[in-house]
This record gives C-alpha cells, structure tokens and sequence, in this order.
C-alpha cells in the first residue's frame, strides 16, 4: 500500500492507448468498494470514453481541466445530495480509491475538481456537465478523474519530504 502511495502522481499527459476493458472492471469494482457514511452510497459514477464528450468536459471549469481531452477515461464522481449530509466526503473517498486502484494497475491519473468551480459562461462547473450529461436533480459533481497510460515520469514521493511536522501525539504541538 505504501509503495502505491510513495508511486501516485497526478499524471496529466497521457499515451494515445485505450485502456483494456477488464481494467475498466476493476476501476468499477474499486469505486464500488468506497466506503460512504451510513453506507448510504449516495453516489454514482459516470465512465466516459467517447472522446468528443471528454473534449466538451476538458473545458468544464477555466482552466486546469484541458488535459482530460487527451485522458483514455474520465470517471465523472456525482452524488445525491438529498441521500447524505456527507455526500462530499463520500465522493472524495470514492475519487482518491479510484486513483489508487489505478496507479497500482499501471495507470496514471488526476483529480479535477468540480465543485464550487465555475465553467467560462459563468455557470456552475458542475450545471454544465449536468446537461452536458444529462444528469437529473438532486445529483451533484464532485470531480472528475481523468485516467489513461501515463506519458510523462514523474518521480515518486520522497519520504525524506514528508511534512511530519503536520503530525502531532496526544495534544496538538507535541512530538512523539
Ligand atoms: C481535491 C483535489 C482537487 C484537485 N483539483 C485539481 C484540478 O482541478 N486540476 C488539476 O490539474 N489537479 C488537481 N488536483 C491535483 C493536485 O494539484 C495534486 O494532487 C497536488 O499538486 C499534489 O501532487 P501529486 O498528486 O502529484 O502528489 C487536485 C487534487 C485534489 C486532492
């Protein structure tokens, strides 16, 4: 497990290589597999492989979002909001397992926040995928995970850099 989270990168360059459909099904597993609160489930996963859909979506919210037209995949993470208080953190856990499920299957991906992001026209990031997407109310995005072959190295994390500074014992500001 450590070793996929040292390895995991956003990755936002990918090959021009789909990806095979039994790695699909494990992507799928894997997001099915998300713990939510209650266990109430509150989301839904759009897997979006048509590559004129990923172009529109690439241009979701002002910038940082172009990559996705270049992605094999991108897994669009929504949720009903009137099914849990905590519909956020239960899409969040959901995108971050995804990601890990496919470092640790040879795939690179990166998280593109849509929530309380805005697309160019001045509406919501996340309206416009709704009717890009036809996706019905109460549901909401969170994010989409872009997906594909990774074609760029990128180094993995160093342990030397990790901040444990960030970590505390018992009472906040005491070391162990
Ligand atoms: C909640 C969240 C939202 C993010 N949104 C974006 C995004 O919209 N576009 C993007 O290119 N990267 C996005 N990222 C990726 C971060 O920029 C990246 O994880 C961070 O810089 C650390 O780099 P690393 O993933 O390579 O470790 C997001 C990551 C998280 C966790």
């Amino acid at each position: 497990m450590l070793d996929v989270l040292f390895k995991r990168r956003s990755i936002r360059k990918y090959q021009d290589k789909p990806i095979e459909s039994g790695k699909i099904k494990e992507l799928i597993k894997a997001l099915l597999l998300s713990p939510s609160s209650r266990d109430k489930k509150p989301w839904e996963f759009i897997v979006v492989d048509d590559r004129e859909l990923l172009k529109k979506l690439a241009t979701s919210k002002t910038g940082s979002a172009t990559f996705l037209s270049g992605a094999a995949l991108g897994i669009v993470i929504i949720a009903d909001s009137q099914k849990s208080d905590v519909w956020v953190e239960d899409s969040s856990i959901a995108s971050i397992i995804l990601q890990l499920m496919g470092e640790s299957i040879g795939l690179g991906s990166c998280w593109i926040q849509i929530r309380e992001r805005w697309h160019d026209s001045g509406q919501r990031a996340g309206d416009y995928i709704k009717t890009l997407l036809n996706i019905p109310e109460p549901y909401q995005v969170e994010s989409i995970i872009a997906m594909g072959y990774p074609a760029e190295n990128k180094p993995p994390h160093n342990e030397s850099q990790l901040p444990y500074d960030k970590v505390h014992f018992n009472t906040f500001g005491k070391d162990a």
